[in-house]
């Protein structure tokens, strides 16, 4: 593949697209730079999970002797960590964190003006079994002055007014890909040297897709509006039956629907009110990608960045992915009502 714009790291390219963002501080960048860091040192910590108890019965310890530590409390520790040493964020709302943490915010010196929602390692369970994980992450500019304290308005922001998300992957090889609303695009890392490169510019879903992903152990437990999209997936018209595939790992599964077309589900059902998805770490910055990347992403009815928050940890069912295919399961939905 001839592509120029290959061979260009990570860091270059922030430096280069700094401008066209329009607030152009610098301070944006500085954070994609932070967790650019945390991401090679969790991933770095990923890659040897299967290792940990071998290393343990050699006598050696990690750096902290805390072999044993989740990988989830792990990725956690660590992004806040690296946010909070450099000093770019005044607050940030994590999965693994029950209230959001204020980053000296009431300091009046402080000019930070950004807050992060993270969910350090999405599908989590995956590890276990040596299966792709992720982190995702959204930025918005916080809503109340710069110098008084964070407070939860800063962080219960609509999707719609994020400046940035985007999430890594752990996978065969780990993978960043993020937006600042200029459309998507995808760094791939080298493990040898801990350079991330270019290798996905101007990534897009394509509009049609042919693979539905959804757990469909819980299909007794769907909407009616979903099970009648699945049997539509499944029924032998035109392109269908479509392919099933699903990671159990969001980020995956969408990493890879981005690229061949598909479509991903998390409904609500009749044991989960509101589905299983949270809204703020993790369906906001997935529907901003998936715009960003000419996809679609719904609740079923609303589209997902236009939802007003009420709480932190709230969950929100999820509907992401081809357009085409988006628009085609919100169909269903309607219909059913
Ligand atoms: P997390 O590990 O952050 O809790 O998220 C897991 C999520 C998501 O990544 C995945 O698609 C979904 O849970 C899988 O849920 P089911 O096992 O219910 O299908
Ligand atoms: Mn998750
Ligand atoms: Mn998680």
């Amino acid at each position: 593949m001839a592509n120029s714009k290959l061979n260009q790291t990570l860091g270059e390219f922030i430096i280069e697209n700094q401008a066209s963002f329009k607030y152009t501080s610098g301070e944006l960048s500085r954070l994609i730079n932070s967790i650019r860091l945390a991401a090679k040192v969790v991933n770095h910590e990923v890659n040897k999970a299967g290792l940990v108890d071998i290393i343990g019965n050699a006598g050696d310890t990690n750096i902290q002797g805390e072999d044993q530590q989740k990988l989830d409390v792990y990725a956690n520790d660590k992004f806040i960590q690296t946010m909070t040493k450099r000093n770019i964020v005044c607050g940030i709302a994590s999965e693994e964190e029950d209230d959001f943490i204020a980053i000296n915010s009431q300091d009046e010196n402080n000019q930070n003006k950004y807050v992060v929602l993270i969910d350090p390692l999405d599908g989590s369970s995956n590890i276990d079994v040596n299966v792709s994980v992720g982190t995702i992450f959204s930025i918005f500019r916080r809503v109340t002055p710069v110098g008084t304290p964070v407070t939860i308005d800063d962080f219960l922001q609509k999707g719609n007014q994020q400046v940035a998300a985007g999430y890594v992957v752990y996978g065969t090889s780990t993978m960043l890909v993020y937006t600042t609303g200029h459309g998507v695009n995808g760094f791939t890392l080298n493990p040898a040297i801990g350079t991330f490169y270019l290798s996905h510019p101007d990534m897009e879903f394509p509009e049609d897709g042919r693979i539905y992903s959804v757990n469909e152990g819980n299909y007794i437990h769907f909407p009616k509006g979903i099970k009648d999209y699945i049997k539509y997936c499944q029924m032998e018209e035109g392109d269908r039956p479509y392919t099933s595939r699903y990671i159990g790992s969001l980020v995956s599964d969408f990493h890879r629907n981005m690229i061949k077309g598909g479509i991903y589900m998390y409904p609500k059902s009749s044991l989960n009110a509101k589905g299983k998805l949270r809204l703020l770490y993790e369906c906001n910055p997935m529907a901003f990608l998936a715009e960003q990347a000419n996809g679609k992403a719904s609740d079923g009815f609303t589209r997902i960045m236009d939802i007003e928050p009420t709480e932190l940890h709230e969950r929100v069912p999820f509907i992401c992915g081809s357009k085409n295919m988006v628009e085609k399961a919100e169909e269903f939905m309607r219909n059913a009502e």
